[in-house]
């Protein structure tokens, strides 16, 4: 068994995509577990960057077969437009497979999704508006169209007549919106369907066949511990399970099939969408994260919230993700910055809290204790060594080892894939 799986330690956009490009050459599956196009994975490679939302990024490669798991769900229109870019791109997509049992993302849903954030107002969540959250509902509710519906037009008909007696309702009666016909959504669904049928696989057979027989298999995940449906600081969260339990139902495979957990997080912290965030930066130093980390969303280009480190919510994923290494990107960013904070507890009321409050009402009003640490005021993007970085630099990474209480194994120091730091990374032990 060689499974691997990485999680986003924070509230996503923590580059998990650069992370899997560096370790792809030892996989022989990149298996994406849950959400749909509501990511963004932006990755170097070879010189070119590709910007991915749903297919995984194994796609870059040639001797890995990318999956779309069950646990995702899956807008066609998006998946073709993907398929083609890539294609446009040259890169093949032929080795893509996707779970019979993911489900569709429907016109509908992403209407809904829409919709029900404007009547919310001020309470928004701030979804990507895909429809992630409509689907997802759907699913739990055993009214969704899952991927292999598409493979049978009578099955599909009905079961979209089926939803459309509920959907329409709601449209128009309570959002004032367009209704559908069956007609009208199976007309353009057959079509991608056409395109999508030779994709289709039993993706949890052919993952445990691989794993069965010692192959390499990456378990990719979108957003981050924090956005987990469970886990995250709800209800502004995403609508799956983006902690590494999440690869297990997502994939179809047994935990015990998780050999590494690999947690990767910012040297500092963003978020995108409401919520709290006890650590963000309302200042020029927030700004100056935004402007040198290039802080802005891969799906939707909306300005992420910036925010110093915060120890307690990667102490947090370490423990519901059973982290055994933790990955640090970006270090660059703070190169310029005199001193950097590290949140290491939250005070409210009076009280100290180290550990991840489980009341929310704490949480929203928490207010960080910080630790601080001098800067480093210099350029590290060229280090390829731990002992090449500045001392301050090294003194804030053993620091955040210390608080999160599992190896840093990698560290980020720019963008593209030599700019990394491989500290204690044997990717075959
Ligand atoms: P949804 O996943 O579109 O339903 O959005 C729910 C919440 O998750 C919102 O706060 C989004 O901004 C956030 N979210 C969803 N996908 C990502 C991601 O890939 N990175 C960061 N935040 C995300």
């Amino acid at each position: 068994m060689a499974g691997i799986v990485l999680v986003g330690a924070q509230w996503g956009d923590e580059g998990k995509g650069k992370i899997t490009d560096l370790i792809a050459d030892d996989m022989d599956y990149v298996v994406r577990f849950q959400g749909g196009n509501n990511a963004g994975h932006t990755v170097i490679h070879g010189g070119r960057t590709l910007k991915l939302h749903l297919i995984p990024s194994g796609i870059m490669y040639p001797h890995i077969t990318p999956v779309i798991g069950n646990g995702c769900v899956i807008d066609p229109k998006v998946l073709l437009e993907e398929v083609d870019r890539i294609e446009a791109d040259g890169l093949s997509t032929h080795r893509l497979q996707i779970s019979c049992n993911a489900h569709v993302i429907m016109p509908y849903h992403k209407d809904l999704d829409g919709a029900s954030e404007r009547r919310l107002g001020k309470l928004e969540i701030g979804t990507t508006r895909r429809g992630i959250g409509p689907a997802y509902q759907d699913k739990s509710s055993r009214m969704g169209l899952r991927i292999q519906d598409l493979q049978d037009e009578h099955i599909f008909r009905k079961k979209v007549e089926a939803a459309l007696v509920e959907k329409n309702d709601i449209l128009e009666k309570i959002y004032g919106l367009p209704t559908y016909t069956v007609d009208q959504i199976a007309d353009e669904y057959l079509e991608y369907a056409e395109r999508i049928k030779p994709m289709i696989a039993d993706t949890s057979q052919m993952i445990n066949k691989a794993l069965g027989a010692d192959q390499w298999v990456l378990f990719e995940g979108a957003q981050g511990t924090l956005l987990d449906i469970d886990h995250g600081t709800y209800p502004f969260v995403t609508s799956s399970s983006p902690t590494a339990g999440g690869a297990c139902t997502g994939a179809g495979v047994g935990p015990k099939a998780i050999d590494r957990v690999l947690g990767i997080a910012k040297a500092y912290i963003t978020r995108v969408g409401s919520g709290p965030f006890p650590t963000e930066l309302h200042d020029e130093t927030g700004e100056m994260l935004t402007q040198i980390g290039g802080e802005f969303g891969t799906t939707t280009g909306r300005q992420r919230r910036c925010g110093w480190y915060d120890a307690v919510i990667v102490k947090y994923t370490v423990q519901v993700s059973g982290l055994t290494d933790l990955v640090l990107t970006k270090l660059d960013v703070l190169s310029e910055l005199d001193t950097i904070k590290v949140c290491v507890a939250y005070e409210y009321e009076g009280h100290r809290y180290n550990n991840l409050p489980c009341h929310q009402t704490v949480f929203h009003h928490a207010k960080p204790i910080y630790e601080e640490l001098p800067g480093w005021k210099t350029d590290i993007t060229g280090c390829r060594h731990f002992e090449d970085l500045p001392k301050e630099a090294r003194d804030y990474v053993q620091f955040i080892e210390d608080l999160a209480e599992v190896p840093v194994s990698m560290i980020a120091v720019g963008p593209s894939r030599e700019q990394t730091i491989m500290r204690r990374w044997d990717p075959r032990p």
